[in-house]
């Protein structure tokens, strides 16, 4: 019942200065799947915490030295996330209560019943399992939305480039589709495909909004862009990701992009993608000094300069895709 689903055996730390309780306790947990270990006081159990992962704390509440209660205590702010059951000797609500508020998942009175103790040892584990998915997921949802907030005011700065982030997005998302880009490479893309112009952030308006083409000058700072975006990003640890897509959304296969010059594989997939999206895109969109030059002599486009300026299969897997999607 307990572990079948797991690839982990879960770790369970019984804590209780009572011999008797606490082979029993020990050998019910062994017998039911779990990986054991016991300690005989608070102290003991601490050092065992700071060495070792365990998955859930069963502690007695009375005991000489530190009690089970100051153990939850000192436990539920070294590791937040671990369940922590307190057994107590009597029934006493408020004491019940107290444990709680010191931070224990639950509570169970003696003498413990052997054959009810899996089962809410288990229960508080998939609790708390449950409750750190939601809020990793919770978190997530908020990155996202922080996300889009930031893509829409760089477009914001750019009354001809509104909503350029969001449509770059979309058209990203279809090429991942036709291409059965698994669901983590999916989220990767979509974060970075709202976020590849982050950088235009530090680009001048005068060059970011000129009604006529850019000099070469204002191109090579128009062009910084990118390496900025993914510097931006990349002060966030754990979009290092999403910070190295941005970095090479302009560069081609040919290996005659920006910032770095890399060639074919050598660029993140998700770039090869946001650059067949993003140029696509600036084609068929209606800008300061031209007009949209339509949607087939966009895909002509694509067409011609696949192989060397994007990726032979990916741009074919495009066109095949807004081919069967007119309405993208
Ligand atoms: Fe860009």
């Amino acid at each position: 019942m307990s572990q079948a689903s797991e690839d982990q055996v879960s770790r369970v730390l019984v804590v209780d200065d009572m011999e008797a309780i606490r082979l029993a306790l020990v050998k019910c947990l062994h017998i039911s799947g779990y990986e054991v270990m016991a300690a005989s006081s608070g102290g003991e159990a601490l050092e065992l915490l700071r060495t070792q992962r365990f998955d859930l704390l069963l502690t007695d509440q009375t005991m000489p030295g530190l009690s089970g209660l100051e153990l939850t205590d000192a436990v539920s702010r070294m590791h937040p996330d671990m369940p922590i059951v307190v057994l107590t000797g009597n029934t006493d609500v408020e004491l019940a209560k107290d444990s709680l508020q010191r931070g224990a998942s639950d509570f169970v009175t003696k003498p413990v019943n052997i054959r009810e103790l899996p089962i809410l040892i288990e229960r508080n584990l998939t609790r708390r399992r449950l409750e750190v998915a939601r809020l990793r997921e919770r978190g997530a949802q908020v990155l996202f939305e922080a996300i889009k907030a930031l893509a829409s005011a760089v477009d914001a700065k750019d009354p001809y480039t509104a909503r350029h982030s969001r449509r770059v997005t979309r058209l990203s998302l279809l090429l991942a589709d036709a291409i059965q880009l698994s669901s983590e490479e999916r989220y990767l893309l979509e974060l970075s495909a709202w976020m590849h112009d982050v950088g235009k952030i530090g680009v001048p308006d005068s060059i970011l909004t000129k009604p006529a083409p850019l000099t070469q000058e204002e191109f090579a700072v128009m062009k910084e862009h990118s390496a900025k975006g993914g510097e931006i990003v990349g002060e966030i640890e754990e979009l290092g990701r999403v910070a190295d897509v941005i970095r090479h959304h302009h560069e081609r296969v040919d290996g005659r992009g920006y910032p770095d010059g890399l060639r074919g594989a050598a660029i993140p997939l998700a770039s090869r993608i946001i650059l067949i999206a993003d140029s696509f895109e600036a084609m068929v969109a209606d800008r300061s000094y031209r007009r949209s030059l339509g949607r087939e002599a966009a895909m002509r486009e694509l067409q011609e300069h696949s192989g060397t300026q994007f990726d032979q299969s990916l741009a074919q897997a495009f066109i095949g895709a807004l081919d069967t999607h007119p309405e993208v």
